[in-house]
Order: C-alpha cells, then structure tokens, then sequence
C-alpha cells in the first residue's frame, strides 16, 4: 500500500475547529481496542480512525457474508468469506496508513483479554449482542486493568450508550448476569442497555427474533448512530473533556421515534424498575425460550397452547370502554369459538343502551380477525340470532385460507393503548391522516377537528361536558367503581393514574369519591371540579394535534351497526399506533347527545339533562350539523409518550368458560 500521498495533519485537519490542533496530536497517539467487527464495530473502526486514533487493537474470527450486507460496513460481494480482521485492517490502512494495528485473529475471550487489553487508552465494544461471556471477560479485565470501557448498543433505528470508566460502576455490578442462564443474561443485557426500550413499540414483525438461534433484526441506521455516539464518547474520554455520562446512567436515542431518553438505574438490574421489566419480558419471552419451533415463526406449532388459544390471548387485548372487557369465551374446536357478550347498562350511566359495549364487540371481533390472520386463518363472525340484546351471542369460524398474510396491525394489538394526558399539538402529517382515513374502510368517515379555533371551542365544549359528568349522581358509582387506587396496572378497571390528573388533585378526588356526600359538598361550596375539568379536558381538549369523529354510512341503530363501528374504531385506533400516535376516545358528549335526541331519561336531575341537550346542540354545529347522527365515535389524537399507568387485562384463563 502506497504511503507516499498520505499526510496526517492534512489528512484530519477538518477536526481541527472541533478538536484542537493538540487534542488531535493527542489523539494520534492514543491506542483503542475494539472487540467485533460487525455493524457497530466495522463502523466503530472507520469513524475512529477517520477521527485521527493512531493505533488499534482488533479482534474478529469471523468471516462476511451475505446476511451481513444490511448492516456491516466492511460487507461487500468482494469481501464474502473473507475474515472480517484482514478486511476492516485494509478498510482502516487505506484511510491511514500509518496506523500501528495488533491483529487478534482468533477473537478474544477470558484467555487473551490482557494481551488484547495490552497498552490499550480505551475499550470500545462491538461484539455481537448475544456474545456475553466474552463481553463480561473483556468487561472484567478492563476492570482490573482500569481501562475506560465503552458500549452501544443498536436498537432498532436507534443507540443506546453506557460508558465504564475506572473507579465507577462495573459492567458486571451493572448487568447483575453472575449465576444466570443464558437466556436470563441476554434479557439482562437487552435490559440494562435499553431500560426505555424505545424501539419496542416499532418492531412490525416480531417473528424475526429468533433468540434461541441467536439473531435478531437490525439496521444500518443504527449501527451508523452507535459509532456517532460511542466515537463522541471516546473523544471526551480521551481528550478529558468533561460529562461523560456513566453507568448506571445511559443515554438512549431513537431517530425513529424522535426521542432521546437519558436513563439512570441506580444498582442496574436490581433497581426496582428493571426488575419488574425484566419480569414482564421473562414472561413474553419464556414460551419462546422453552419451545424453539415456535421461534421459526413459520410453523408456528405452539405446543403449550391450542391456535385458538393464541388467538384470544391476543384479542383479550382489545379495548372496552372503562376496561369492562364485557365478554367472556367459550372454545368449541379449533375452527370455532363463540363469544359471550353482554352490557352494562345496568350499572354504567355512559351504556344506557348497551351501545358503549357493541362497540367494544366489534372492536374484539376485528381484534380476533387480525390475531387470526397471523395463523392464516380467515375469520366469518355471525350473530347468534334470537338472543336479546344485552347478551349478544356470536359465533366465530376460522378457515384455513392459503395466501393470507399476517395483517400489518397484528404487532400492535398489545401495545395499542389510551393516553389522557396532553399530546403534542404538532399537526397531523398528510400521510399519516391518509392511513387513519383508509384504515376504517370505505363505508366509514373520519372528520378532523384540527385548527387552533376549532380544538379550543371542542375543548371548550368538552369542559362542560366534564361538568355534567362530574356532578351526575347517577356517574358517581360508574367512576367509582371503575378507578384503581393502588397500582399503576389494573387488569379490570383503570389504574388512577391513567386518568390523568396531578398526583394533588388525586389524592383529593380519591377522598371525595369515598361517598357522593363528599363530592356534592366539594362540588356545590368548592367548586370541586374545576380543576379536573381543566385537566381532564379543557388542556388535554386543546393540547392534540386534532380531534375526529368516525362516521358511519347512516345513523347506527342496530347492534350489528355498532358492532361494523367498532371493527372500523380499532382499524383507525391499531393505524395510530403504527404511526407511533396516541390517542384518547372522547365517547361521553356523543353519548349524552345521543340520550338527550332520543329522550332517553339518563338523569332525576333535570338541570344535567338540560344541560346534555344544549350541550349536543353546540357538538352537532361543531361537528357536521346535518351529519351528527352519523358519527360512532369521537376522540383526540397526536404523539405522545407511552402512558406510565395503564390497564391491562383479565388473564385469558379467567375469559374462557365451557358451554
Ligand atoms: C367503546 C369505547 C369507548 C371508550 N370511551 C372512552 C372515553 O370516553 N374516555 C376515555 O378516556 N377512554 C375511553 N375509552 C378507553 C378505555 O377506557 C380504554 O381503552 C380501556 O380502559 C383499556 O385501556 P387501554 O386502551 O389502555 O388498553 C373507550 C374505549 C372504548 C373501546
């Protein structure tokens, strides 16, 4: 290789600004060890040496292949089969070839880490993600050896960072993997690098994680982001430039979601949170762990569990209003379930007709269709005929079909939730409201209620609204019944805190709902519910990038009517998530202008009633006047973080009944 062109300071004088003429200097004479040289590796190599480090320690004993084309800087048709150390050193001379290179052919582990650690300034990892005992073994050594240590790790279309510098936290104190299986350590590590998990809500096809075979999907995206960041790190490391964050504080960027998180788990994996999220993973991740077939996605033969089965585990995800999950599920074989509904009309002023809960049928019926389309199976749902209409029977055949496909949505049946804090006011972009038009089908509508004017008069209205809601004695047993006090998850009612009030105006409104006694006093001397109002739905009324209203081709009437309106509801509201959008449904001022046309008597207290028909009135002129019986449903929508509390679900046990 010629040297005869190359010359150091002209080669990197465009750092020169961002670094000074010394630290550059500095950094010529600083030596890296970089353990992998995959995605993040190869790149790590490149920037670092684009950067101006002199010398190198590199350790691979892999060679390319084709299944490293998406991802590997150093994968190209010339380099397959070729060992990736002989490949990246050509890579890295050809930039600089005065770089002094210690070449480990053979990989590195517990055996060699000190010879690979020899001389070393800085420890940059870029192992593969399931490589663990040779990351804890180089971990250890730079340990003992007090040499800064370095991780990103690509997630998704994002990085994650932690840094170990001497004297801090180590890896190992951090990861908490002594003792564990594999699979344990793998979740630890998943974990512990990413406590946001930012990139678990866009991962469309789940199927390819393959953990027991060890791969997983990536990106090149991501690899490209995890040299950016880790090269900065190791700049401010090298150059002792100050902040660098340390574990057990990390940094997560996700160029998808547009986030950046800072993360601080103070003990690592025994901090509190990250034992409760390594519970829940142990639990997705444990049937997959136990029965590999199921891995390879294909055929996917679940052994533990009938399809059946696995179709209304997902579908027990469907949203009802209040989290009633007002059914119940009887198998009969494999071709067939029958679903036992019914409403609650009896308890909840909001389901005076049942309406609320034919929605949330065909919400579970759409639900089961799209969970079922995984399987290839082609869902016919009929309405048991002679039933009465609080308690809807319907029966639910699977057909095999070849070339079903699994349905786009089917990745978010779980992770679709309802957020009822503010969202962002950024508007909705012309593709996205495209998708959540096309996502009800062509019999339904959306209509957007998006300008500034218009949100704030619906915010306005909602407000009001509120104020009948809160001062109905007959919602007083609804809203007590339904809110959890104690915990952040609740698997039949709403958890407090994803209500949406401050954690104060909780605390009071869990005092006043001890007896209507209280409420009534607060709200006729104390003007009690001011403040829910204002946070319940005059902010969030305002603080969306739009609220809509899903029409229906006529007034619905008939239960199948309500039941086509929800399948078209959880179309739109799986599209949001999709979209990385929130969204929250406003069903009440619908509700009672619909009691108040059809002079249903919802209330012995007259003022509410009146107030329900003015208030019906101003929501048909905001809406569409000559168009509002039309409309099934009604919320706000825009991006949003994930709700903290949220409510999950009756276990699919206690859904199933024998006829
Ligand atoms: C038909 C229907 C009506 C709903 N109405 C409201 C509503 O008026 N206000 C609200 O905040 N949430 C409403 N929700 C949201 C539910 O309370 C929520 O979906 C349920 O508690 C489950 O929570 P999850 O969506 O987070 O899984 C409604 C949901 C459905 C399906």
């Amino acid at each position: 290789m010629s040297t005869n062109r190359f010359d150091y300071q002209a080669a990197f004088t465009r750092n020169i600004g961002w670094v000074s003429p010394a630290e550059q200097a500095a950094l010529r004479t600083k030596r890296v060890a970089i353990a992998g040289l995959g995605g993040v590796g190869g790149s790590h190599l490149l920037t670092l040496t684009r950067l101006g480090i002199g010398a190198f320690n590199l350790a691979d004993f892999d060679s390319f292949e084709l299944a490293n084309f998406n991802r590997q800087t150093g994968a190209t048709l010339s380099s397959i089969g070729r060992e990736k150390t002989v490949v990246l050193q050509e890579r890295a001379l050809d930039i600089n070839p005065e770089l002094d290179l210690n070449i480990f052919k053979t990989g590195v582990g517990a055996h060699n880490a000190a010879e690979f650690l020899a001389d070393v300034d800085l420890y940059l990892d870029g192992l593969d993600f399931f490589t663990l005992e040779a990351r804890r073994a180089v971990f250890a050594a730079c340990n003992c050896l007090e040499i800064p240590a370095v991780t990103a790790g690509p997630l998704g279309m994002g990085a994650a960072v932690l840094n170990f510098l001497p004297g801090g936290m180590t890896f190992e104190d951090y990861f908490q993997l002594e003792g564990h299986a594999e699979e344990e350590q793998l979740l630890r590590f998943l974990l512990g690098l990413s406590p946001a998990m930012l990139q678990g809500r866009y991962l469309v096809y789940p199927e390819a994680v393959k953990l027991a075979e060890h791969r997983g999907p990536s990106t090149p995206m991501a690899c490209e982001l995890c040299a950016g960041i880790a090269g900065t790190e190791v700049l401010k490391i090298l150059l002792d430039r100050g902040d660098v964050i340390t574990a057990p504080r990390g940094l997560h960027f996700d160029a998808y979601r547009n986030r950046l998180v800072k993360t601080w788990r103070p003990g690592g994996n025994r901090n509190p949170l990250q034992r409760l999220g390594l519970m829940v993973a142990r639990r997705r991740f444990s049937r997959k762990f136990s029965n590999p077939s199921a891995l390879s996605g294909a055929d996917a033969g679940d052994r533990t569990t009938s399809i059946p089965q696995q179709i209304l585990d997902q579908a027990r995800w469907a949203p009802s209003g209040d989290n009633a999950q007002p059914w119940c599920f009887e198998i009969v074989d494999d071709h067939h379930v029958v679903i036992h509904g019914h409403d609650t009309r009896d308890h909840c002023v909001y389901d005076l007709r049942g309406h609320a809960s034919q929605l949330a049928l065909g919400v579970l019926i759409e639900t089961i269709s799209i969970a079922a389309s995984e399987h290839g199976l082609r869902v016919e749902a009929r309405l048991r005929p002679g039933q009465p209409d609080t308690r809807p029977t319907i029966d639910i055949g699977f057909s095999a079909e070849p070339g079903i496909q699994p349905d786009p949505l089917r990745p978010f049946i779980s992770t679709r939730t309802v957020q009822r804090r503010p969202l962002s006011t950024r508007p909705l972009t012309a593709s996205a409201r495209a998708q959540l038009e096309a996502a009800v089908g062509n019999d339904f509508r959306v209509v957007w209620i998006s300008r500034f004017r218009d949100r704030f008069r619906l915010a306005r209205l909602l407000f009001q609204n509120g104020g009948l809601r809160l001062t109905l004695p007959e919602a007083f047993e609804t809203h007590r019944s339904i809110i959890q006090w104690d915990s952040d998850y609740s698997a039949d009612r709403i958890p407090a805190k994803a209500v949406g009030l401050d954690p104060g105006t909780l605390r009071l409104m869990r005092w006043a709902m001890a007896s209507w006694k209280r409420v009534d006093f607060l709200n006729r001397y104390l003007a009690g519910t001011l403040i829910p109002r204002i946070e319940l739905d005059l902010i969030p009324g305002i603080a969306c990038a739009s609220h809509f209203v899903i029409m229906a081709p006529q007034p619905a009437t008939t239960l199948d009517d309500f039941m086509a309106a929800g399948r078209a509801v959880q179309r739109f509201w799986l599209t949001a998530t999709r979209l990385d959008l929130m969204l929250q449904p406003e069903m009440t001022p619908l509700i009672f202008r619909a009691y108040t046309r059809d002079k249903v008597a919802f209330s012995s207290n007259m003022r509410s009633q009146r107030l329900a028909e003015k208030l019906g009135h101003r929501l048909a002129e905001l809406v569409l006047p000559e168009n509002i019986d039309h409309a099934v449903f009604m919320g706000r929508i825009g991006s949003g973080r994930t709700p903290k509390a949220r409510s999950i679900r009756l276990p699919l046990e206690k859904l199933i009944v024998s006829e």
